[in-house]
């Protein structure tokens, strides 16, 4: 039978956090909701602090980057989490890169896998997206506001994702015989992206990037970048200080890359 959180499990999971749940931060859980985004969103309209966390079973709507689904059924973690950044950290590295970081240190941490991560901050196992994490950033009264998205097949059964997503996505459950409980991977996240956060919170985290960096197995690879409005490609040559991916181009100049989809040019 498919495990499922319940909100005592994720007391749990969250009683050695300092940010989350911190104080009056509320923390929720819904067997079923329409996207934790949204009410993760009106959460912080009514005014809750930093460290309000929302997790849900299922969502019915959870929605991805570029305006994609995310399919979400029993057995993955699905949770936002409302952040309020200074402007400081915010210039210093993307939240969603130390999300993304974090995913892949608690899956490495209680799973038997070596996730990589792709470029800015998928989770992949095998070469296929095992988690996705979305930032949303807006500014109210208070400031800034980050609603952080994450979204993990960690015991989602492989037959309950599109099978038009087979060639793309994953789930833990394919990589390993048992997966390891939610509540154990959840505490481990959360634990990973909160000293991630505070270190960069305190001006520190020199150590982030190269983390992340050792995980992004794109150095001296030819890669085509899609963004918005252009595509380039170059060879990968690291990441800068604030977490873009900086390309060697054709001509011999350099150029970085602050969002976009990146796809590794195979030789023909
Ligand atoms: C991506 O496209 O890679 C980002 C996926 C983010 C999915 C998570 S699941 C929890 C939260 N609620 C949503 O509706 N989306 C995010």
């Amino acid at each position: 039978m498919t495990e499922t959180l319940d909100l005592a499990m994720i007391r749990r999971a969250t009683s050695n956090c300092k940010l989350v749940g911190s104080s009056d931060a509320p923390i929720e859980h819904h067997a079923s909701i329409d996207s934790t985004m949204n009410r993760a969103s009106a959460l912080a309209d009514s005014g809750a602090p930093e460290g309000a966390l929302v997790v849900a079973t299922v969502q019915e709507m959870g929605r991805g980057r570029r305006e994609r689904d995310w399919v979400s059924p029993a057995g993955g973690l699905y949770l936002s989490l409302l952040l309020r950044p200074d402007e400081g950290m915010l210039r210093r590295l993307p939240v969603t890169l130390l999300g993304g970081l974090a995913v892949a240190e608690a899956l490495e941490a209680v799973g038997d896998v070596q996730p990589e991560l792709k470029w800015p901050n998928d989770v992949m196992l095998g070469g296929k997206k095992v988690a996705g994490i979305l930032g949303e950033l807006t500014k109210d009264a208070r400031g800034h506001r980050l609603i952080l998205g994450v979204g993990v097949n960690v015991a989602v059964s492989p037959a309950d994702l599109p099978p038009d997503l087979s060639e793309i996505a994953t789930t833990l459950l394919e990589h390993q015989a048992g997966p390891p409980s939610l509540e154990a991977f959840l505490a481990s996240f959360l634990e990973r992206f909160e000293s991630h956060y505070l270190a960069v919170q305190r001006g520190g985290g020199a150590t982030i990037l190269p983390m992340a960096w050792a995980r992004m197995p794109l150095f001296g690879k030819p890669i085509r970048v899609r963004m918005m409005d252009k595509t380039v490609t170059g060879i990968a040559s690291g990441l800068n200080a604030t977490g873009g991916l900086v390309l060697e181009l054709e001509d011999g100049t350099r150029t970085v890359v602050v969002a976009g989809e990146v796809e590794v040019i195979e030789p023909k």
